[in-house]
């Protein structure tokens, strides 16, 4: 990675879901950045797979599930208690309904919440926890939101809705905290390479990229630097807004 600037330094950031994938790729950007990372995934192998070893002063990691509210209790008060303050939340954790999505006529309700819980429920109760401080001291939130939201993907009805959804929350959260030094901001990535692209059919992934004007599949650290610059010094003047980082897919 070419990386030279410490821009995180002094600077503590939350992330969710960030045992693998795109969470993951960013925890590296902002320690490789100098910032105190703590993490929470509910696999806490791939946790201290990938970060155990890695800066113990400034890594807190912490196995346990974003849906359980007590579960994000715990995470934000331990976090508070090993680094003191948060400067930067990125509520990352979220997926679809994957082996259970239906087309919307076949679809069951128990997916819908499960969906709505971990794609929107988690961003709203963590960064519930964060605001108070963050409207003392400023601050940065950074949430996860997709393509498939914008495109509306068929077959994927509640994740559109919960990523939507996120789309509605940063605005209006943007709008309350604006004048207390904080910016809130949603990515929305199209086809990242994670591990959920494993599964997926040679077929589909020549299909997901034709379809893509930039021609390729991104990586997890594509997000991950849009991430940084969100939370960085230069974006102060950008909150409410949702960047797409899809290769042209969707273009506002
Ligand atoms: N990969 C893509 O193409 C893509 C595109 C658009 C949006 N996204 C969004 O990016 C985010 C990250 O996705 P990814 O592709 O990196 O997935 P991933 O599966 O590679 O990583 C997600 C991580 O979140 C963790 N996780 C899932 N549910 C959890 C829970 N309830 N509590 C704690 N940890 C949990 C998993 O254990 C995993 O480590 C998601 O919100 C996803 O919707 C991904």
């Amino acid at each position: 990675m070419v990386c030279q600037a410490r821009r995180f330094e002094g600077k503590t950031i939350v992330i969710t879901g960030a045992g693998n994938g795109i969470g993951a790729a960013t925890a590296q950007r902002f320690l490789a950045e100098g910032a105190r990372v703590a993490l929470i995934d509910r696999e806490g192998e791939a946790l201290a797979a990938g970060f155990g070893q890695l800066a113990p002063d400034r890594c807190l990691i912490v196995a346990g599930d974003c849906t359980d509210a007590g579960v994000l209790q715990g995470f934000h008060a331990r976090t508070r208690a090993t680094f003191g303050h948060i400067d930067i939340l990125f509520n990352n954790v979220g997926q679809s309904g994957r082996e259970r999505a239906a087309p919307f006529h076949e679809s069951q309700e128990e997916v819908w919440r499960f969906v709505l819980e971990v794609s929107l429920f988690t961003a709203m109760r963590l960064a519930r926890l964060v605001v108070p401080e963050m409207r003392e001291r400023g601050g940065r939130i950074i949430n996860m939101s997709s393509d498939a939201a914008m495109v509306g993907d068929a077959g994927l009805a509640d994740y559109a809705a919960a990523k939507m959804g996120i789309v509605g929350f940063t605005r209006a959260l943007a709008r309350e905290l604006a004048p207390h030094r904080v910016t809130v901001n949603a990515v929305a990535p199209g086809a990242i390479r994670t591990r959920a692209h494993d599964t997926l059919a040679p077929a589909v992934l020549d299909h997901i990229t034709v379809g893509t004007p930039a021609g390729f599949i991104a990586e997890p650290k594509d997000v991950a630097g849009v991430v940084a610059f969100l939370a960085s010094e230069d974006a102060r003047y950008i909150t409410g807004q949702t960047v797409l980082i899809d290769g042209g897919r969707w273009m506002l």
